[in-house]
């Protein structure tokens, strides 16, 4: 029978990951991560100081980069050329930097294509913001996150206190806003909800209740 593929969408720090990776581990399907595929090619244009609008060069780092994820246990933990970056890529440079890179077509090209290999066999959750419109249009599941953003701000700045305590509410909001504002507007494939994605506005609700509901849409293909 053929594979199922888990498509959740949606803006920045909602949720997606937590929900993705429960429901994934539930599930004992594979989690991808698509925006640690964006935030570790970011990570390599800084340190190489790619020049963002020039497309020969971005096109040279594309195939220097390699990425790979190692998914022991249900958190993303990506490679970049051997180099485990799973906790750099979550820093303010990247953050700040990612959503004009992910905007690059080139850029974009590669990491779709990459994408759809992971899911062309095999049961998977994938989070990201275009995943239900491009990557797999025919996702069996999909759905659309969406909160208030102070309160995605402020679940945000509790997550990085432990690796990031340098970092401000402000400045996390100020990331948010612009990364929302960015990413919905680009013209490489914009974050949208797909026609046939369910939306899950999670302002209110628990991870628990979010695992619940997500699980409800998947089991009738199970
Ligand atoms: O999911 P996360 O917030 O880590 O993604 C970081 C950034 O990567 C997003 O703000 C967006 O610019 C980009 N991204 C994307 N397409 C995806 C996943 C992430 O453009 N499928």
């Amino acid at each position: 029978s053929k594979n199922i593929v888990v498509a959740i969408d949606g803006y920045s720090s909602c949720g997606k990951s937590t929900l993705a990776k429960a429901l994934a581990k539930k599930l004992h399907f594979i989690y991808v991560d698509s925006g640690a595929m964006y935030r570790a090619v970011t990570l390599y244009f800084l340190r190489n100081n790619v020049d963002i609008n020039n497309t020969d060069e971005v096109a040279e780092a594309l195939k220097n980069i390699h990425l790979n994820f190692h998914s022991r246990d249900y958190q993303t933990h990506i490679t970049l050329n051997d180099e485990e970056v799973s906790d750099e890529i979550r820093l303010m440079p990247v953050s700040t930097m990612v959503s004009p890179v992910s905007a690059i077509r080139e850029v974009r090209k590669e990491m779709v294509a990459q994408q759809q290999r992971m899911g062309k066999s095999k049961n998977i959750v994938m989070d990201g913001r275009d995943i239900g419109t491009t990557v797999f249009p025919n996702a069996q599941v999909k759905l659309f996150m969406t909160a208030d953003p102070k309160v995605r701000a402020e679940r945000r700045y509790k997550e990085l206190q432990s690796t990031n305590p340098d970092v401000t509410l402000e400045e996390i909001f100020e990331n948010i806003a612009h990364r929302d504002y960015s990413d919905t507007t680009r013209k490489e494939s914009p974050l949208m909800r797909a026609a046939d994605a369910i939306i899950l506005d999670n302002t209110n609700i628990t991870p628990e209740e979010q695992l619940a509901f997500a699980l409800a849409k998947v089991e009738p293909f199970l």
